[in-house]
């Protein structure tokens, strides 16, 4: 049976790590792209991590390329490519630059790949998914933005941390756009089932929302030099493993909206049923007053950043 294939545009930090957590799992064959300017180092990084097959114990092949023909008929296409945010940076303030970055790849890597499911990390993460929506004319079920599963992930390690407890017990219920204003939703947040709400204080709950609202800048910060990388490329080869497996797995992800929560054109994070088709359903939840305000402020902020779009 042929393998699977996953492409990975953009090798720098998110993308390489990417496919650091993906080759491990050996659910594909994997193509690291980057652009010309760079010849060399998506092939040295690619050399580097199929050295680590005999120790690591996997058979994965992988690719490193300037060059876009290896990417043909990709299952799976992942677009890490372009600026990250530095100290003092929002995401929004990535979009000039990004959206021609995004546009070029888009150009490039559909031609040879029209069927495959593409999951965008590029910031800012909602606007750039629509944009190569947009510019791809692919359906609305086979292209989807990763945000919520790491807004989840950081939300989950707080959680464990300040409840001292396995972060696999935990579970969390993050919507909203990947954005300061991103909504997490602590009745909806669990410890081995048990809702948060009512295993911590609302102080202590705040906190946690707010750490996992800033959660992003908070290693911009650290780092200095860029953002995360770790943390978003574990995310983002949960959702490709889930996809090539068809688990049906329900997570958080940015996805083209069409009514669903009110909301109308717009990308947008929501839990959705990922599949071997790509987005297979949109889970819709009954929000409360106060949820409701917070999701309205993260529409609000992703609109006026969309605007920013040259479409
Ligand atoms: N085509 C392909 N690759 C490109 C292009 C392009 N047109 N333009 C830039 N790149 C590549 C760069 O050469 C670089 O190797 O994208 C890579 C980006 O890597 P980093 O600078 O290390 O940035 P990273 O931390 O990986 O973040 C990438 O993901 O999480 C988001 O906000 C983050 O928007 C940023 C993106």
């Amino acid at each position: 049976m042929a393998r699977n294939k996953v492409t990975i545009v953009g090798a720098g930090n998110v993308g390489a790590t990417t496919a650091h957590w993906l080759i491990e799992r050996e659910v594909a064959d994997l193509v690291l792209v980057d652009i010309p300017q760079v010849e060399g180092m998506p092939q040295g990084k690619s050399l580097d991590m199929l050295q680590a097959g005999p120790v690591m114990g996997y058979d994965a092949q992988i690719t490193g390329t300037t060059s876009y023909e290896p990417t043909a008929n990709s299952d799976v296409v992942v677009i890490t490519a372009g600026l990250a945010r530095k100290p003092g940076m929002t995401r929004e303030d990535l979009v000039g630059r990004n959206q021609e970055i995004i546009t070029d790849v888009i150009q490039k890597v559909i031609p040879g790949s029209p069927n495959a499911i593409y999951i965008v990390v590029t910031n800012p993460l909602d606007t750039m998914t629509y944009l190569a929506y947009k510019v791809s004319g692919l359906p609305r079920e086979r292209i989807l933005g990763q945000a919520g599963v790491l807004d989840g992930a950081r939300f989950r390690t707080f959680i464990a941390q300040e409840l001292q407890v396995s972060v696999e017990n935990t579970h969390a219920f993050v919507l909203g756009g990947h954005g300061d204003e991103m909504v997490p939703l602590p009745r909806y947040s669990t410890v081995a089932g048990i809702p948060i709400t009512e295993l911590m204080t609302t102080e202590q709950i705040d906190r946690l929302v707010e750490r996992t609202r800033k959660g992003g800048a908070e290693i911009v910060s650290l780092l200095k030099t860029g953002s995360a990388y770790y943390a978003p490329g574990a995310s983002v080869a949960k959702m490709v493993e889930a996809i090539l497996k068809d688990r049906k797995l329900i997570v958080p992800c940015s996805v083209y909206l069409d009514g669903e929560y009110g909301i109308k054109d717009l990308f947008f994070g929501v839990p959705v049923k990922l599949g071997r088709k790509g987005v297979e359903q949109i889970v819709e939840i009954k929000l409360q007053p106060d949820e409701k305000i917070a999701l309205d402020k993260s529409v609000e902020l992703i609109r006026s950043t969309m605007s920013a779009l040259k479409l």
